[in-house]
């Protein structure tokens, strides 16, 4: 079965190793790491993981892997089954994990066509095989390991801290009442794992331009936040065509989300202030 996924050309001289756009499923009969066999055992649950595989020192053949595990000696999770391929089949896999909870967001990839955690992600029982394959539409450093950068960058555009023109003289912490620290809740949460903003097409197409769903999260988290005091600032920064309005409510970003947060409703807030010219 041959399959394709797109992805972004390669446009920065530091990447121009990077990943292109096709990736193909391997033809390659099995591969030495692929042919051990788990432990013998009387009952194993053998699943199938085709993952996507590419590295800079080998760029011009994307592929996906095979790679089959016993579900009876593994974790329930996807990043389970990625930690055990890595330390019994492969070492050369590479991915993002870090706090194996949810709360680092490192582990973020698009697991059987859908992007999620890895490590709150449960492996399908399906009899097919599991796809695995980087973020969509981001550059590819190695394998499951995309480059941030460009997010990480929008990010910081929207000057994600406590903004004052008053000085605090008091020496003391600015208070907040709880109904305004309420006003914060569905967005204080996000992790930064870039599930939301690889699945809005809207960010595939104009990932330079246009600051997608989890920047424009973080700007209503300071333009709502009672202790700023640049809230039109703040909105002015993203009165703009591409910056903010490329967002066409389709909400591909709520589903994505892993914390079930919803950035395309903070879009909304962001652009009813922006109407009534808050
Ligand atoms: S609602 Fe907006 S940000 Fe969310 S997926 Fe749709 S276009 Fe993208
Ligand atoms: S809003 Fe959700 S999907 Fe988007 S970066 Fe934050 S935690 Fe991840
Ligand atoms: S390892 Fe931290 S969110 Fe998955």
């Amino acid at each position: 079965m041959a399959t394709s996924l797109l992805r972004r050309a390669i446009t920065k001289p530091h990447l121009t190793q990077l990943s292109k756009l096709q990736i193909f499923r391997a033809h390659a009969t099995e591969i030495e790491s692929q042919t051990r066999e788990p432990t013998a055992r009387s009952n194993p649950t053998l699943k199938t993981f085709q993952i996507y595989r590419w590295s800079p020192e080998n760029p011009s053949k994307p592929q996906l892997q095979d790679y089959k595990i016993d579900l009876s000696e593994c974790g329930p999770m996807v990043l389970d089954a990625l930690i055990k391929i890595k330390n019994e089949l492969d070492p050369s896999l590479t991915f993002r994990r870090s706090c194996r909870e949810g709360i680092c967001g490192s582990c973020a990839m698009n697991i059987d066509g859908c992007n999620g955690l890895a490590c709150l992600t449960k492996i399908s029982d399906a009899k097919e095989a599991s796809m695995i394959t980087p973020l969509p539409h981001m550059f590819v450093i190695k394998d499951l390991v995309v480059d941030m950068t460009n997010f990480y960058n929008q990010y910081k555009s929207i000057e994600p801290w406590l903004k004052r023109k008053s000085e605090n003289k008091t020496g003391k912490e600015i208070l907040q009442s709880k109904k305004d620290r309420a006003k914060l809740d569905g967005m204080y949460e996000c992790i930064l794992c870039a599930c939301c903003s690889t699945s809005c097409p809207s960010y595939w197409w104009n990932p330079e331009s246009y600051l997608g769903p989890a920047a424009l999260l973080h700007a209503n988290r300071w333009i709502m936040d009672s202790r700023d005091e640049y809230t039109s600032e703040r909105l002015d920064a993203i009165n703009d065509e591409f910056k903010l309005y490329r967002c066409h409510t389709i909400l591909n970003c709520a589903r994505a989300c892993p914390k079930g947060l919803n950035p395309g409703k903070q879009i909304s807030n962001i652009k009813k202030l922006e109407a009534k010219g808050a």
